[in-house]
């Protein structure tokens, strides 16, 4: 007989597998989005589905769905998953645990014959960590027609290749897809992902029933000066981009204070170039990522760091793009409320929780209705490669959101 949880030996198995594609040696990965080995990882999922009958498509922007049938096959899809590439290097949790409890969900209920009134799909997004390319949650932003298409493949990694040159790229690795339109409805969403932060660890709790996700602007800021010699070119003469970046920077930050410690400011990424130690730098880019929980407050951060970065006096000039603006959202009621019975049901401890990491659930969560399910990671450690998890509760995740879909796949 069937038996009625996941398989957790082959949610094991398939992470140890996923844990080889980009693996360092130190115990994490390098796999960023539209890399070879994001798309090894993407084709072994891939592969494993197509054996097993499930059809699988992809949008526009390289977003992956894989898809078992319900009944009822023209109806929306309740959709399941998260993302498999990886911060530079990042760690074998974030994104992957969600995309393999997904698939898993779906496996169970292929073995266990579960005739579902809706169809079931696993989304494998492309590019959340915007590690590479820029944004963040950039596959699902495009979904939800909240970034246009057109911006996301002109998106350029550090190395200036396009992001539509590497999506065709990639895409010939991963056999026959068929093509489906940006923004197909969806039932509903629900994603499972470690905490990235301490609570749940804290509190001894396997389960975080997670409310909603704080607010993420992020800014491309570039600095443009003139190359000059170290040697002989006095300060009074310099165009320095990097001491006119400094100084900004310097300035944002005074802004970004606040004695409650609520606003996340960080500058993740800066670079300097020509790059040599005896020429005065002509150009810097810097990141500005900035997050909190209250919309009003947000905006109006935004809007000072885009004054201060317009409006600074300095012999170089200073362009703000802003990249990425994702407003707070929060979760669904009745989302929340059948992750917490099923969690009540199986005696599993749970708690309510904020996310302060972002994720492609928040721009689901403006197309359908959406959840998010957390597990505890040690120390609250995230985008790190020492980043892990317990596989009990890894299981138990996965185990519970396979409740929550069985349910919500059965209505009408
Ligand atoms: C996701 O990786 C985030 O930046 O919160
Ligand atoms: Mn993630
Ligand atoms: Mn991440």
């Amino acid at each position: 007989m069937a038996s009625s949880t996941i398989n957790r030996d082959r949610l094991l198995k398939r992470h140890a597998l996923m844990a080889t594609f980009g693996d360092t040696g130190r115990g994490g990965v390098i796999r960023p989005a539209l890399s070879a080995e994001e798309t090894q990882a993407r084709r072994a999922i891939l592969d494993i589905a197509r054996e097993r009958g499930f059809a699988c498509s992809v949008d526009p922007i390289g977003n992956l769905f894989i898809r078992r049938s319900g009944i009822k096959n023209h109806s929306a899809p309740l959709r399941i998953g998260s993302h498999l590439d990886s911060q530079i290097p990042g760690g074998n949790y974030d994104g992957v645990y969600g995309v393999l409890a997904a698939f898993e969900v779906l496996e169970t209920l292929a073995d266990q014959s579960v005739s579902s009134i809706r169809p079931v799909e696993v989304v494998i997004w492309n590019n959340e960590e915007g590690a590479r390319f820029a944004p963040t949650t950039m596959g699902s932003a495009v979904h939800a027609g909240a970034l246009s298409l057109a911006d996301a493949l002109n998106s350029r990694d550090g190395e200036d290749l396009r992001l539509e040159d590497e999506l065709a790229r990639r895409l010939n690795d991963l056999g026959s897809l068929t093509q489906i339109p940006l923004g197909t409805e969806s039932f509903g969403y629900i994603e499972a992902h470690i905490e990235q932060g301490p609570l749940l660890e804290s509190a001894d709790t396997p389960i975080g029933v997670v409310t909603g996700i704080q607010g993420i602007i992020q800014f491309n800021v570039t600095v443009i000066g003139e190359e000059a010699h170290a040697g002989t070119t006095p300060r009074s003469r310099r165009k320095d981009a990097l001491a006119a970046a400094l100084a900004l920077i310097d300035e944002i930050r005074t802004l970004t204070n606040d004695t409650e410690d609520e606003i996340r400011f960080t500058i993740g990424r800066l670079t300097v170039a020509p790059g040599a130690p005896n020429t005065v730098p002509s150009k810097v880019v810097f990141t500005i990522d900035l997050r909190h929980p209250d919309e009003e407050r947000l905006g109006s951060l935004h809007v000072r760091i885009s004054e201060s970065c317009k409006n600074f006096v300095s012999p170089c000039e200073i362009t703000a793009v802003t990249t990425l603006n994702s407003p707070p959202v929060k979760f669904d009621c009745n989302v929340m409320a059948a992750i917490e019975k099923h969690a009540d049901q199986s005696g599993i401890k749970h708690m309510k929780i904020a996310s302060g990491a972002t994720h492609d659930a928040k721009f689901m969560a403006g197309l359908c209705p959406t959840g998010m399910i957390f597990i505890p990671c040690r120390d609250g450690i995230s985008h790190n490669e020492r980043e892990w998890a317990e596989f009990e509760h890894m299981a138990c995740g996965a185990d519970l959101l396979m409740r929550v879909v069985k349910q919500l796949c059965m209505s009408d």
